[in-house]
Order: C-alpha cells, then sequence, then structure tokens
C-alpha cells in the first residue's frame, strides 16, 4: 500500500484568483461559496491554496466522518479500484451484499437499496410510498416545516423551507408540511389520501433541532393506528453522527418503547461515504420486497468501489469505538458552546444537538456582526469563524452547525471552542 497515494504537495502558490475565475466562467453559479479556495487535507483539516490552515469542524456537511486523507479509505479505493470499480446492478458482488448485511445488523430485520446521494435515497422512499399506497389511491407524504429532504423535484416538495421551493413552480403533488414536533399538528393534517410520514431525528438545515422522544414514539403510534409508513431522513444525523447509528436510538435511549421503535424506512448518505458519494436506503422487513425487479434503480448505485469505502469506514468507526467518541468530545464541545452562550449572551442565544451533531443559534440582532446586511446573520459569523481559522456550516438564518469528523479529538474540539470565543468575544466587547 506504501507510496500508492503520493501526499498532496505542501502549497505551493496562491492561484485561488485563478480558481475563482474558472468557477467564474465554467460553473453555473447556483452556490453561494465562500471566498475559500481549498487544496488539501488532513485528519480535522483542510488547507487553503495559500497554506492556511482551518480546523474543518463543518465536515463538508457531516461527510467526512474519518476526516480527511484517512489512510483506510485510501486503502480501500486503491484495493477495490484493483479488482473492479464498477458492475451495473444487473450482477451480484460482494462488497453490496456485505454493506447491505452490515447496515440491516445495525438497524433491524428488513432490505437495502443503494443510490448516490441523500436526495435519491429520499427518492426512493417516496417511491416506495406511493407503490404502498398506490392500489388505494393513496399517495401524500407529510414532512415537517423547517426541514430539508433534498434538491430534486420531489425532494424540494418535500422540504419545509419555501426558499429551495422558489421559482421552480408547481411543486410535485403530494407533499404537505406541518410545524415539526408537534404530534397534534401530524394528526390534524393527516387526509385519505395521507400514505407515509418523513421526519429528521434532528432537523439539521433547519437549524439543528432534535426530535423529542414523545414525538417519535407518538408518530409510530399514529402511523401503525392508519396504516402508514413512517420514514426517517437520516442522511445528515446518522451514521454515529449522535452517538449511536441512527439518531432515535440516541433520542429513545432509556425510554420506555424507545427500544423497540423501529421505522419503516430511514434514507441515509453523507458519512455512510466519508466523501465518496454513496446514498442507501433501508425499508423495514414487512415492506422490503415492495419495489420489484424492474421498479427502481440507479446505474451506479451501490458500486464495488462505493460499498468498499463504506464497509471499510464502518469497520474504522467499530475499531476505534468512535460513537462513544462521537458521545464524549461531541458532549465536551457542547458544554464548552453552552458555556460560551452563558458567557456572551448578547452574542449567543442556544446551544442545540447531540453527539457531533450541534448548532449555536445567534441572539437577534447583534450590533457589532460585520459584513454585507443582505447576508443572514449566520453567514456573516461563519465569514468571521473562516477568518479565525475555524470551517462552520450555516444553518438557517440565524444557526451555525458543527458537524465534524467522527474522530475528532478533545484537543481539537478544545482549539474549535478557543477560536469560537476569540470570534464571540470580539463580537460582545
Ligand atoms: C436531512 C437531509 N436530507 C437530504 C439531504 C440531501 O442530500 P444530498 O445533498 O446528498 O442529495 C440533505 C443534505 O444536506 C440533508 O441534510
Amino acid at each position: 500500500m506504501k507510496n500508492i497515494v503520493p501526499s498532496p504537495p505542501p502549497v505551493v502558490r496562491n492561484d485561488a484568483a485563478a480558481v475563482q475565475a474558472l468557477f467564474q466562467q465554467n460553473v453555473v453559479p447556483s452556490y453561494g461559496r465562500f471566498d475559500i479556495v481549498l487544496s488539501h487535507g488532513s485528519g480535522s483539516y483542510l488547507y487553503d491554496v495559500t497554506g492556511r490552515r482551518y480546523l474543518d469542524l463543518g465536515g463538508g456537511i457531516a461527510v467526512s466522518s474519518l476526516g480527511h486523507g484517512h489512510p483506510a479509505i485510501t486503502e480501500a479505493l486503491v484495493e477495490q479500484s484493483r479488482k473492479v470499480i464498477h458492475t451495473s446492478n444487473f450482477y451480484y458482488h460482494e462488497p453490496q451484499g456485505r454493506l447491505a448485511q452490515a447496515l440491516v445488523s445495525l438497524i433491524g430485520p428488513g432490505k437495502c437499496f443503494f443510490c448516490n446521494s441523500g436526495v435519491e435515497a429520499n427518492e426512493g422512499l417516496f417511491k416506495l410510498a406511493r407503490k404502498f399506497g398506490h392500489d388505494e389511491g393513496r399517495f401524500e407524504v407529510i414532512t415537517t416545516v423547517n426541514s430539508f429532504h433534498g434538491r430534486t423535484l420531489a425532494g424540494i416538495a418535500a422540504t419545509g423551507q419555501e426558499k429551495v421551493k422558489k421559482g421552480f413552480d408547481p411543486m410535485v403533488p403530494g407533499f404537505r408540511q406541518v410545524p415539526y414536533n408537534d404530534l397534534g399538528a401530524m394528526r390534524a393534517a393527516l387526509s385519505p389520501a395521507t400514505v407515509a410520514i418523513m421526519v429528521e431525528g434532528i432537523q439539521g438545515e433547519g437549524g439543528v433541532t432534535p426530535a423529542t422522544p414523545d414525538y417519535l414514539l407518538g408518530l409510530r403510534q399514529l402511523c401503525d393506528e392508519k396504516k402508514l409508513l413512517l420514514f426517517m431522513d437520516s442522511v445528515q444525523c446518522g451514521h454515529f453522527r449522535s452517538g449511536r447509528f441512527q439518531s432515535f436510538q440516541r433520542i429513545l435511549e432509556g425510554v420506555p418503547g424507545g427500544e423497540i421503535f423501529l421505522p419503516d424506512g430511514i434514507s441515509m448518505a453523507k458519512s455512510l461515504g466519508g466523501g465518496f458519494p454513496v446514498g442507501a436506503f433501508w425499508v423495514r422487513a414487512p415492506y422490503a420486497n415492495l419495489l420489484g425487479a424492474g421498479t427502481h434503480g440507479t446505474t451506479y448505485g451501490g458500486s464495488p468501489l462505493a460499498c468498499a469505502v463504506a464497509l471499510k469506514i464502518l469497520d474504522v468507526i467499530r475499531r476505534e469505538k468512535l460513537a462513544d467518541n462521537a458521545r464524549q468530545v461531541g458532549e465536551f464541545l457542547k458544554t464548552g458552546l453552552q458555556c460560551l452562550a452563558t458567557k456572551y449572551p448578547t452574542v449567543l442565544q442556544t446551544v442545540r444537538g447531540l453527539g457531533l451533531m450541534l448548532g449555536i443559534e445567534l441572539a437577534p440582532n447583534i450590533p457589532t456582526l460585520p459584513g454585507d446586511s443582505s447576508k443572514t446573520p449566520a453567514t456573516r459569523f461563519t465569514n468571521l469563524l473562516h477568518a479565525a481559522g475555524l470551517l462552520a456550516i450555516p444553518a438557517g438564518a440565524q444557526v451555525i452547525r458543527f458537524l465534524p469528523p467522527l474522530n475528532l479529538r478533545q484537543g481539537e474540539a478544545e482549539e474549535g471552542l478557543k477560536l469560537t470565543e476569540s470570534v464571540v468575544a470580539t463580537l460582545a466587547a
């Protein structure tokens, strides 16, 4: 394995302007990008083309589960690509079967389908719901306000945020939103056409809000009573980020009835592939054969290469006890952030989240917050974190998310707290 992949050069020359010009001329400007041109990464750090180092507590939006440049991922990529990268789903191969088995054993009796992204995993669940309700004319999926389910046409119809829908009317029919963590609103919203409910265990883009245990148990009961499928979008909050494989397992720890809770479908992506594009959904056993041969598919889904990487990541997470690490370092980071919120209440209002999925909510109208007032406070605050050497991710207008690698060390969390305080203290002064 040695010397197969050369280390990236320790930088180099500042070609940031040239790279940005390439984007301006050739890349569709659908993303609001920060003014940073990255070059390479190592562990929990990313480096820009000027050689500047950033502590990456954004983790590429909850993707880089083992950080950057992890040798186990490199090894899986190299070894599997020597055997075979792609076969198509016309044929069987061992890595896909083994990955499905691993996911089923982490969740419960059922089966998996593989795709390439989070939104595709959700699309698969939406199709499953339509198939389930088809003969009774049921097709509607109820989701929640402030949810995020991806950017395809069905994804934006399912998402509970107007900003993703604007300009793309008419919406795909069959999606409605009700307030999150409000069981009464969910019950009241059901119609004869309703076939499924989809919620995030912890709303991510919507501002890092965990579901309450009562909400999850109540949704299960409601779905059983009304013959609905209960789907959980675990694209962001899943894969041990909360300290357990699935966020509902963490949320329901020690709650009576929690140990037997299972949704009917779970979408996954992001940390599953650690940066290599892999998506999947798990479907509970009674519904596991609903999508029969010819009903659903994607060329690249569950390729040998993608599955080999995902299997290796699961292996590292298990061997290095990274679920415990997410819980412990997450608790350390959360406590530290809470201390900052107590010390600087004019800047930080609340801290939310579980494990290594944490959000800080800014106080309203911070008069000292610099930057372009057409940008959200969260974006302006994130710019300050970047200038201090810390990468984080805005979530909505007022919240900043920390979604670091699951192997983040306590010392790195401590560094993150110091960098955050350096920004917060300036604003409070
Ligand atoms: C909860 C949730 N669902 C779905 C998606 C869409 O995933 P992808 O961007 O991989 O399509 C995201 C992406 O941020 C997400 O956070």
